[in-house]
């Protein structure tokens, strides 16, 4: 498995532009299976997990041309078959939602559950009661899940138990194609669900309330295709944002649209970032200072983000004083503090794992290091900018499922770090 290489100490300096959002993309690809015509995807990251999709898709027999820039275009309308293979599936959790859109587009669909993974058990239940209450028949089959309807899916009305984002992209997609007005209550507010709302109302979809708690989708009898660009990646964009602060650094993100990280703007200003912005970039500033300690909760959107947190605390663990960070979305998602406690850092759990009390140290020391998820893996590659000495980073392979050209990136702003394949 290939491994970063990291000698810490360089601050983090130059211009960046931020890629396509990876949790917007990922869903637009099974979501143009509801067309009849073409669609084609712009502005989409080269990444695994898309690479991934794309296999997906394939195996569906799924027509999917790819150009040199990553533009994507896809011919649902080829589709040969209606099965997502656990291998497939189990890699790439997203895979799960091209169950509703073969379901109603074509009447039928056999996908494999997704599992669990690292971060937490991560079930499906309310993309199912979702499914089932649009009419879908759904059988459990030896991990896969069988779903078919007679006719057209019947529009409903959805109440999620939890604000959950992959079950608010997948139920809203589906529900283009059902017959009548579904109407979705307690959804998620992320920015990749309004993306994909815009998507499909640009393929001829009929919806409203998308980045509300509250979505109305009036079906239409089909789809057509459309060309959409994916919005930057506000995940990418935040990671070198506070990169940069634990280095005492100073960045400029292009193509980064600061509505979309409001929360975490204003705690990087609270650790003493001095931040500019405009419609499509982010300015910080440390002027070599280093990091004040600050405390967030995790939450859905607009809160600070969970996809942040393992970033946030390796900030944290240099910064002056003492922060508590807690994850309110997954069950067991600080795996980096034990890997950052190896480099020198004072972190505890606390709440039966839901809170870290982090107490700044003025240096970290580099040692090996890896995790099992892709913000994890992310957050030690930040330790190892700001540590003494050499860090290598491990499993690299999850940085390489959300983050293009990480080491390419970071190096154009000064870092010192180095990819070295693997030698098995
Ligand atoms: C999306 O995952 C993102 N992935 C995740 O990003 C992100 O961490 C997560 O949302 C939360 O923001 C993509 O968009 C591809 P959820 P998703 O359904 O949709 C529970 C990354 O690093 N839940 O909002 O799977 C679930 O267990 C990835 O890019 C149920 O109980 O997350 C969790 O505790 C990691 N039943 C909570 O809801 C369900 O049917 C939020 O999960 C569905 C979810």
């Amino acid at each position: 498995m290939d491994k970063l290489i990291i000698a810490g100490g360089a601050r983090l300096e130059g211009e960046l532009r931020i890629s396509g959002a990876k949790n917007s993309a990922l869903l637009m690809l099974p979501a143009s299976l509801l067309a009849n015509e073409p669609v084609t995807i712009s502005n989409v990251p080269h990444l695994r997990d898309i690479t991934t999709m794309i296999e997906l898709l394939g195996s569906l027999g799924v027509e999917v041309v790819i150009d040199e820039k990553m533009q994507i275009e896809i011919h649902a309308n080829t589709i040969q078959r209606f099965r997502a293979p656990y291998d497939l599936v189990r890699t790439m959790r997203a895979s799960f939602c091209v169950l509703g859109p073969m379901l109603a587009h074509y009447g039928q669909a056999d996908v494999s559950l997704p599992g669990g993974c690292a971060i937490g058990p991560r079930p499906v239940d309310l993309h199912l009661k979702g499914l089932e209450a649009l009419g879908a028949r759904i059988e459990m089959d030896e991990g896969y899940v069988k779903a078919n309807v007679d006719g057209r899916l019947k529009g409903a009305h959805v109440f999620f138990d939890v604000s959950t984002v992959g079950g608010t992209e997948h139920i809203m997609m589906t529900a283009t194609l059902a017959e009548g007005r579904t109407v979705m209550e307690n959804c998620a507010r992320e920015p990749e669900i309004v993306d994909l709302a815009e998507c499909l109302i640009k393929m001829g979809a009929k919806i409203e309330g998308h980045g509300t708690d509250t979505i109305v989708i009036d079906g239409v009898e089909a789809l057509g295709g459309c060309e959409h660009a994916v919005i930057a990646d506000r995940i990418e964009a935040g990671t070198y944002l506070i990169a940069a602060a634990a280095t005492g650094g100073h960045v400029k993100l292009k193509g980064a649209n600061p509505q979309h990280l409001e929360v975490v703007l204003s705690k990087l200003d609270e650790a003493g970032a001095d931040i500019s912005t405009g419609d499509d970039w982010i300015e910080l500033d440390m002027h070599g200072r280093r990091p004040r300690a600050v405390s967030v909760v995790v939450g859905v959107f607009p809160a600070f983000p969970t996809d942040l947190q393992a970033q946030f605390i390796a900030m944290n663990s240099i910064a002056e004083g003492t922060a508590t960070v807690k994850e309110t979305i997954f069950e067991n998602r600080f795996m980096h503090v034990h890997e950052m406690n190896r480099m020198g850092a004072n972190i505890r759990l606390e709440g039966n794992n839901t809170t870290a009390i982090v107490e700044g140290v003025p240096r970290l020391k580099g040692a090996p290091v890896m995790a099992n998820d892709l913000r994890a893996s992310v957050s030690l590659v930040i330790a190892g900018l700001v540590a003494e000495g050499e860090t290598v980073v491990d499993r690299i392979y999850h940085i390489d499922r959300g983050y293009e050209q990480v080491e390419e990136k970071l190096a154009s702003l000064g870092a010192n770090i180095r990819r070295v394949p693997s030698t098995g």
